[in-house]
């Protein structure tokens, strides 16, 4: 036994959101920069906790805290080290609650932690089950989109809860990603969808398969390499989800900022009336641009993220 260290990484929802949930593809692109780390260092006394602002016992911490202490759990019965205690910490780059992936990050790399301590070896299938086993405690059916693509090396099509690697061939492009400082409200933006798909399934049913039709065109995108075709599925994208009534003013301001600022495509990510916005720009100095105007258009945070061509092989 010796001290354990894990690392997992921010993600952002390209295109599909909330058309995944009515079986159309999904496209999730990890972001590597933005990480995740866990620390587990072996102790005697009982196992303890740092993460955000919590510092205490690990069977103290909380309903905020569940899902690391369950993936604390599963990564200890998993390397059948039940007896002994931990000391873990965890620190990120990125907020928590912004639709980017944090609690699955955080119990992946917990998870990670802990089997590294342990000295236990793990597949990917394992992992995934490990984290997907955490989340669960904190979403109650979690797709498995964060699960995955917070640990996966390349971008990631989702549907029908089956993913899949995605080649991405997009060569020198960025992407931004900017907190609209309110808190996503994603159980809320999908119960709506759902009520609204009721009362109206043929008026809102062909915006969620055009959702559906232009996650396929991203897809077709990244695999071509076609930045342009990407950027514009976004702005389309962005638009039906407005008018599914899951963006806010403040995620159309952001939006159309980034565009002005020479963004290729602008979009709001995840389940939307809160969250972050995602744009795509051409270039390095365009990413810059744009992230100034976001931040000058009241984002607290954006963040730059270059994209790295990917084959899909894993
Ligand atoms: O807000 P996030 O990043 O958890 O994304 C939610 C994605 C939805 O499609 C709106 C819901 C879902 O379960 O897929």
């Amino acid at each position: 036994i010796r001290e354990g260290h894990g690392r997992t990484w921010a993600k952002a929802i390209l295109l599909g959101e909330h058309s995944v949930v009515y079986g159309h593809p999904a496209v999730a692109m990890p972001l590597h920069d933005l990480q995740m780390r866990a620390t587990a260092t072996p102790t005697a006394g009982p196992s303890m906790l740092h993460s955000l602002e919590y510092s205490g016992p690990m069977g103290d911490s909380g309903p905020g805290f569940a899902c690391i202490a369950r993936a604390f759990e599963a990564a200890r019965e998993f390397s059948g080290r039940m007896d002994q205690s931990f000391e873990i910490v965890t620190t990120s780059d990125f907020p928590h609650e912004r639709g980017m992936g944090s609690s699955a990050a955080a119990a992946g790399a917990v998870i990670r932690a802990v089997l590294d301590a342990c000295g236990r070896e793990a597949s990917a299938d394992d992992l995934f089950a490990l984290t997907q086993m955490a989340e669960q405690i904190a979403h109650g059916r979690p797709s498995g989109l964060d699960a995955a693509a917070t640990s996966s090396p390349c971008p990631i099509r989702f549907q029908g809860g089956q993913m899949r690697p995605l080649a991405q061939r997009i060569e020198g492009a960025q992407l931004v990603i900017a907190d609209s400082g309110v808190h996503g409200r994603t159980r809320e933006a999908v119960g709506g969808l759902r009520e609204r798909y009721e009362a109206d399934p043929d008026g809102v049913g062909p915006l969620i398969n055009s959702l559906g039709a232009l996650a396929q065109a991203g897809i077709a995108a990244l695999d071509d390499g076609d930045a342009q075709a990407l950027g514009s599925a976004m702005n389309r994208a962005h638009e039906v989800l407005a008018e599914l009534g899951l963006s806010l003013p403040v995620l159309n301001r952001l939006t159309a900022a980034a565009r002005n600022a020479g963004a290729l495509g602008a979009k709001l990510t995840g389940g939307g009336l809160g969250g972050c916005v995602i744009a795509l720009a051409d270039s390095a100095e365009t990413a810059d641009a744009v992230a100034s105007a976001l931040r000058s258009a009241g984002a607290p945070t954006a963040w730059t993220y270059r994209m790295r061509t990917s084959e899909a092989n894993r």
